[in-house]
């Protein structure tokens, strides 16, 4: 027998639904509806899809969209000046810029514009520092480390007390997913490129969160049986019989990991894993900030 399937689309659908009957009764109330604001700088084909399906989902569940679509060729000033007409928009309750934005662009002072409260990515310095701090809460935490964490509460994984073994230290992932599970009460490894004996790291893991950024990296013979595999990975790989020419795969080697695991297994899949978890805790934390507005 092989692991189980942590279905993502499945339990991002009833999150969504869940948001969009909050939205409603909120409007019931008071009339007044969470707005998000996307920016997307360029025309890069990837940030295009991710943008068109947050404004998508977004309206979807009743809220507003706004939206600012701008050429590669715009100043940081500009860029900066959008920022801050949604920073001061009182309709807008979270404000996203995708990444990355182009290399004549400091990144870093763009996310350093966006208003604390406003900050639903969780990207700021000020959220991921607060999030590392005991005591201390983020307004918000960024929406892939939040959808790993939803995803594990939601299929009956217990975090307090397991050893959770990240792979990866991003500051969009690896980092703050790290930081969340210490906060349940896990015991953390944080593994990455240059970590020794990577394969015997992970095979004492309950809990792997693979956030590495490499096609297939994570092997079946590494993982402990009984264990639960979160995979956040993306990756294209080149496959001639499909139409676009590539299929995605996760970071984990998701046949051989299905086997090793055993039948108390649990296995995020790719596509269909951490991917719409993320957009759907954008929109949650677009509703917590809404909420935190309306007092
Ligand atoms: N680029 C890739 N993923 C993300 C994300 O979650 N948020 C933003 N703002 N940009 C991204």
């Amino acid at each position: 027998m092989t692991a189980k399937i942590i279905d993502g689309k499945k339990i991002a659908k009833i999150i969504r639904e869940e948001i969009k009957q909050q939205v409603s009764d909120l409007f019931q109330k008071t009339g007044a509806k969470p707005g998000l604001a996307v920016v997307l700088v360029g025309e890069r084909k990837d940030s295009q899809v991710y943008v068109r399906e947050k404004k998508k989902q977004t309206v979807a569940l009743g809220m507003n969209s706004f939206d600012a679509i701008l050429p590669d060729t715009i100043s940081e000033e500009d860029l900066m000046a959008y920022v801050q007409k949604y920073n001061s928009n009182p309709n807008i309750d979270g404000i996203l810029v995708q990444l990355p934005l182009p290399k004549h662009i400091n990144e870093q002072r763009v996310l350093d514009g966006i208003s604390e409260t406003k900050d639903v990515d969780g990207f700021s310095p000020l959220a991921i520092g607060k999030l590392a701090m005991k005591g201390r809460e983020a307004m918000f935490s960024a929406c892939t480390p939040l959808g790993c964490i939803e995803l594990l509460d939601r299929s009956g994984v217990s975090i307090e007390g397991k050893h959770a073994v990240v792979l990866g230290r991003s500051n969009i992932v690896g980092l703050p997913v790290s930081m969340l599970l210490l906060h349940r009460n896990a015991t953390v490894t944080i593994a990455h490129s240059r970590t020794k004996n990577i394969g015997d790291v992970v095979s004492q893991a309950d809990i792997v969160i693979a956030a590495i950024g490499k096609a297939n990296f994570v092997q079946g013979e590494w993982l402990k049986k009984g264990a639960t595999v979160l995979d956040v990975g993306i990756n294209a790989v080149n496959d001639k019989t499909k139409k676009k020419g590539y299929r995605l795969v996760g970071d984990v080697d998701f046949e051989s990991a299905k086997k090793a695991l055993g039948p108390n297994g649990l296995i995020t899949p790719v596509p269909g894993g951490l991917g719409p978890m993320t957009i759907a805790m954008l929109m949650k934390n677009t509703l917590t900030s809404f909420q935190r507005k309306m007092g």
